[in-house]
């Protein structure tokens, strides 16, 4: 049995309601629309993905020379542990090796065993430590793993 090609389409302007939406339901310290607008207005590589014509996740990455920066990644509740996340993934690996990048890097909070999990089981090791680099509802501070991946 062939797999149908994901259903992944540039973001646009008529995406942010929904994206801004799961954002905040998905992370503790969202990004605005206005972060989102300005990612679009940019160029930033943003996607969202659809499964039977219904939005499903979204990514922006950022290229720089012959380096990415995958900035989020993020997988509506519902159609979360199904593979999107995983789909989502390999789709930017192709896209940014596209656009002439050789490695992949990402910053996630110790305390995110879905995304860490997602992202070691994609080839993404860990190659330091941002001391206090995210903000925690209520007061203080996270570390962030920063991960590599070669593409
Ligand atoms: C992290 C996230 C993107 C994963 O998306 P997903 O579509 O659920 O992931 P997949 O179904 O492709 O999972 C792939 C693998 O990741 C790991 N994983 C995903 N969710 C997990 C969970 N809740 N607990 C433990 N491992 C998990 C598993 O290893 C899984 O493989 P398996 O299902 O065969 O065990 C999703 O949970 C999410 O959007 N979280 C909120 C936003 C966020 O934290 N984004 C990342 C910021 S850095």
């Amino acid at each position: 049995m062939t797999e149908r090609p994901p259903d992944i389409s540039p973001m646009a302007e008529a995406d942010l309601h929904w994206v801004v939406e799961n954002e905040f339901e998905l992370h503790a310290v969202p990004w605005t629309r206005g972060n989102f607008a300005d990612s679009l207005a940019a160029g930033y590589s943003s996607w969202v993905m659809r499964v039977d014509g219904r939005r499903v996740a979204y990514a922006v990455m950022l290229r720089v020379l012959d380096e990415s920066h995958l900035l989020n990644l993020s997988v509506a509740r519902p159609a979360q542990r199904a593979g999107i996340g995983g789909l989502l993934l390999r789709f930017l690996f192709e896209e940014a090796r596209r656009g002439g990048s050789s490695q992949l890097f990402l910053e996630v909070r110790p305390s995110n065993e879905p995304a860490l999990a997602l992202y070691q089981g994609h080839g993404f090791m860990p190659v330091g430590r941002r001391k206090s680099y995210y903000p925690v509802p209520g007061g203080g501070r996270e570390d962030a793993i920063v991960m590599r991946r070669a593409l």
